[in-house]
């Protein structure tokens, strides 16, 4: 009883009103990762509301929430509207810091990856000519913001096909360095094949040439056990919504403390400033706060991020490094079967260690993409196609309330193809 009332201490921390354990949930307590993987894996299932009829194989795009981050967000919100309060976001920005091990004043709270993203794009100090390292299969979230700036302001695009492994990755980056270039915008984990690149590598290389690098995280939080300082990189941008399995609409941007007066706030508003005067000849305003909740201005849903704390409670309780090792040894077992059905597969992902971890991409040799998707669906498989970069691929995304059944379920669907 009294682990239960820790239970429920642990993951109601902070909520001014108390929520009831879902008891789905509190199943994963009674399991042992260690002594019965599968069952506890099970457990970790029961806590999400998913359709057990359909395989969802879409994490990549949005990754539902379980139980507890719902209830989190509803009570939040019942909360708000009947003391008529609005909450704060205060208790979020430090509880992600904590999750990627670096400040709470180095995070800004965002709504997406997409909109960290264009802070660092639009906020850089970057003149017509200067260079800027991009991939040639990004996320339109990372495409578009840089080919804005591009179109708007002349900055020239360099942008790289990526190749299979680590080596030949930070080999092609740095081929690419010339005396011109300014930024690395890149992502930690393509949308397209799941590929993973070297960031901190990448990033050590760029230090030495005083290069900037903004990094598209949307897949990195809640996949890998994230230490960005180790990473080393100046920015990373990602969502809430997506394997971190919070709520919808939610994301963070980190900046590297020394950068926040290099990434100049465009956008800004209430709990931007250190003061402001219209009374004043010329009205000036004084300054912005000296931490990354200059990016973030004006009334906030913290009902939302209160979801998001909630996430984070719910991936630490069964242990980030857990969890990276779960993704990661679901999309293996995926890449291996697929790699055996060598007439019918042709694999896109890396079988490189280090350059895979949860997504997986390939083509089918005997059946078209989009005809596949319609296949796929009919039975009740959620899968994502991927036109980007004109791959016309299939990208299948595991997380942490998928297993191997599904995974052979699926499989089979590719050998009847
Ligand atoms: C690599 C990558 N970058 C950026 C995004 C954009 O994410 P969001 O829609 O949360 O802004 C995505 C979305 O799937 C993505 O895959």
């Amino acid at each position: 009883m009294k682990s239960r009332r820790n239970f429920v201490k642990k993951f109601t921390a902070g909520l001014t009103v108390p929520i009831l354990p879902y008891k789905s949930f509190n199943t994963i307590e009674n399991y042992s990762l260690s002594r019965s993987p599968e069952q506890f894996w099970k457990a970790v299932r029961a806590s999400f509301p998913l359709q057990k009829s359909r395989v969802y194989f879409n994490n990549g795009t949005f990754g539902p929430s379980p139980y507890p981050v719902l209830e989190t967000i509803n009570e939040q919100l019942k909360d708000f509207n009947t003391r008529g309060e609005y909450g704060s976001t205060k208790k979020t920005r430090k509880k992600i810091a904590e999750y990627v091990k670096v400040k709470p004043e180095e995070i800004s709270l965002t709504h997406n990856t997409t909109e960290g993203i264009n802070i660092v794009t639009w906020g850089l100090d970057l003149k017509k000519g200067d260079e800027v390292i991009i991939s040639k299969q990004e996320h339109v979230g990372n495409a578009l913001p840089w080919l804005n700036r591009a179109k708007l302001h002349g900055i020239v695009l360099k942008p790289f096909e990526p190749g299979k492994t680590a080596e030949e990755n930070l080999a092609i980056i740095e081929s690419m360095i010339t005396a011109k270039t300014r930024v690395i915008a890149i992502p930690h984990i393509t949308c397209t094949t799941g590929l993973v690149l070297p960031i901190k590598q990448i990033c050590s290389l760029a230090r030495n040439k005083n290069i900037f690098t903004a990094i598209d995280g949307a897949h990195g939080s809640g996949t890998f056990d994230l230490d960005l300082k180790e990473l080393g990189c100046d920015t990373y941008a990602t969502s809430c919504h997506k394997w971190m399995l919070g709520p919808n609409g939610t994301g963070f941007l980190y900046i590297k403390e020394e950068h926040l007066d290099r990434v100049q706030a465009y956008w800004v508003g209430g709990y931007t400033d250190t003061g402001w005067d219209l009374y004043a000849t010329p009205p000036t305003i004084n300054g912005y706060v000296p931490t990354a909740h200059r990016y973030d201005y004006g009334s906030q849903n913290a009902a939302v991020y209160a979801g998001v704390d909630s996430a984070i409670d719910f991936m630490m309780n069964i242990g980030q490094k857990n969890i990276e090792a779960r993704v990661k040894e679901l999309a293996s077992y995926l890449q291996n079967s697929l790699l055996e059905l060598d007439s019918k597969v042709e694999m896109l992902t890396p079988t490189e260690n280090e350059s895979r971890i949860s997504m997986t991409g390939f083509r089918l040799k005997n059946m078209d993409y989009l005809e596949f998707n319609k296949y796929a669906s009919q039975n009740d498989f959620r899968i994502r196609v991927v036109p980007e970069s004109g791959l016309n691929s299939i990208r299948i995304s595991t997380h942490i309330y998928n297993n191997k059944e599904e995974i052979d379920r699926f499989v089979d669907l590719v050998k009847n193809t």
